[in-house]
């Protein structure tokens, strides 16, 4: 193949046009079953190599945090979740190991999620900020901004149905605004991508963290995360 050919092959299948260019031939009689799971098979490596691709630009991406943070801080749970939780900022204990929520925020989420029947295996969770603020300090605006960008791509690439935000800083985030929980919370909100071809619904909860300093909350939380279970039973 010379190199024009090469170039022309190149732009048709970046295009999209894949479907003469196989290798081998087409078998058409294959198990219409095994032909999904191995797509979702494919679609899950895909996702995982771009999550992946995310982590190396934010390990490259200088920030001071970076400097005074252990570990840097991804995710948790399953790339191909249909809810996501977007939490804060990764505090002393997830510092240590690696993994978002593992502290006492993160037993009082896996309460959470056991409460409206979901796993921690079956949801993405994840949070603004991936470095640990010194002193566990809440992100500055300035922050928030800069790690924007890194949780789009996440959003982009897991594609969930549902984004449940889980304090302030998520909601800031998320949905541009910095009208408190207080009013934002209880109802759904629409998240658009220009990268996806569907709005994603969200609804913005109080903080685990704030929720165990102020267990007041925790009934409207609960109503939070029961209009999330219902819109999973709705589907169904
Ligand atoms: N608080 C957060 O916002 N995220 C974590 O991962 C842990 C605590």
């Amino acid at each position: 193949m010379n190199q024009s050919d090469k170039k022309n092959l190149e732009f048709i299948q970046n295009a999209g046009v894949s479907y003469f260019l196989q290798d081998s031939p087409r078998n058409w009689f294959e198990n219409a079953k095994n032909n999904s799971k191995k797509e979702n098979f494919n679609e899950n490596d895909q996702k995982l190599k771009s999550i992946n691709e995310v982590i190396i630009d934010i390990q490259k991406h200088q920030t001071p945090l970076k400097n005074s943070a252990n570990k840097l801080v991804m995710y948790d749970g399953n790339i191909d979740a249909k809810v996501m939780f977007v939490g804060e900022a990764p505090g002393r204990e997830e510092d240590e190991i690696g993994v978002p929520f593992v502290g006492r925020a993160g037993k009082l989420l896996n309460k959470m999620l056991a409460a409206i029947k979901l796993r921690r295996d079956e949801v993405y969770i994840t949070n603004v900020v991936n470095w640990r603020p010194p002193n566990n300090r809440t992100p500055t605006d300035e922050e928030i901004l800069e790690f924007l960008p890194y949780l789009q791509r996440q959003i982009d690439i897991v594609e969930p149905d549902y984004i449940f935000l889980l304090g302030g800083v998520a909601a800031k985030a998320i949905l541009s605004t910095p009208v408190g929980l207080g009013k934002l919370r209880g109802q759904w909100h629409e998240y658009k991508s220009m990268y996806l071809n569907k709005i994603i619904y969200t609804i913005a909860s109080y903080h685990p963290a704030f929720l165990l300093r102020s267990p007041q909350y925790k009934k409207a939380s609960w109503e939070d995360l029961q209009m999330l279970q219902k819109k999973l039973n709705d589907e169904k």
